[in-house]
């Protein structure tokens, strides 16, 4: 319990899937929450399970598309908790096309959320941060980050994206005592994978190496991405957590 006791964790992406086990398991652990999303309904619903616990949280409509979100965003966390301690860039959403389907608004619509979403996150954060004396950039990538797979080819660009993003953000944010470090999750039982995670056959190819064999549940990713918050990751900066079963070991 306390491992982030008190720290503002700003977690975009909260409402469903990986991002709402983060909400909750940093919530469990002391922090002060700012869950953003597109999903009001699923995210006030979270909200309320966080205070149910008796933790604090808020939430705020945002798509992180949006740069002008991003800014009312910020705005709203510091006027609510009055800092920014950690960010973590989870929203993203998947397209599954081979790269002859895959269309120019395809491509723009992955990217635009992935990549460009999480620059505008990183970006608009700093003030925040270098007001508090630093911080924990989270920057969620994915295996589709390291190693190439059939049919993902804009959400592999993006996640690629987001690798090198953070290392770049790391160099440079390392005089603000700001660190930032992407996670890489392999299969995950969520949302996004429903339709394969049901079929066995589909599972099975998705997995691909991966030597343990099965989809992970989403609190497996949330307790790397508590670890990176905390202070007990305070001498990684500019690192990938790889948490896929040993998908890229292979
Ligand atoms: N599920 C997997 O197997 C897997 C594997 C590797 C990486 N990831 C990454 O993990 C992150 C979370 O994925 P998930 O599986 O929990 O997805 P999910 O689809 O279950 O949940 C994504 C959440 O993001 C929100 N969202 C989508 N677009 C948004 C936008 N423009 N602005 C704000 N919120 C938006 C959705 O409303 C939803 O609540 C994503 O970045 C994803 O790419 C997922």
């Amino acid at each position: 319990m306390g491992r982030v006791q008190d720290k503002v964790c700003l977690v975009t992406g909260g409402a469903a899937g990986m991002g709402r086990e983060h909400v909750l398991l940093l919530a469990e652990e002391g922090a002060r929450i700012v869950l953003t999303d597109l999903n009001e309904e699923a995210g006030k619903a979270t909200v309320d399970e966080v205070k149910g616990m008796g933790g604090e949280a808020i939430f705020v409509k945002h798509d992180v598309a949006s740069e002008d979100d991003w800014l009312m965003v910020v705005d709203a966390a510091v006027e609510a908790f009055g800092k920014i301690d950690v960010l973590v860039n989870n929203a993203g959403v998947l397209v599954l096309k081979s790269i002859q389907e895959t269309t120019a608004e395809d491509w723009d619509f992955v990217n635009n959320i992935n990549t460009k979403g999480s620059f505008f996150g990183v970006k608009h954060v700093l003030p925040a941060m270098e007001k508090a004396g630093g911080g924990s950039i989270i920057n969620i990538s994915s295996i589709y980050g390291i190693a190439g797979a059939p049919s993902a080819s804009a959400y592999q660009a993006s996640k690629g994206a987001v690798r090198t993003f953070t290392k770049s953000a790391a160099v440079e944010y390392a005089s603000y005592n700001i660190r930032v470090n992407s996670v890489h999750p392999g299969v995950i039982a969520t949302s996004m994978t429903a339709e394969i995670v049901a079929d066995p056959a589909a599972t099975d190819a998705m997995l691909g190496g991966a030597i343990i064999r099965r989809p992970a549940e989403p609190k497996e990713v949330s307790w790397g991405v508590l670890f990176l918050a905390s202070d007990e990751s305070s001498y990684m900066t500019g690192s990938e957590l790889v948490i896929d079963g040993g998908y890229t070991a292979t």
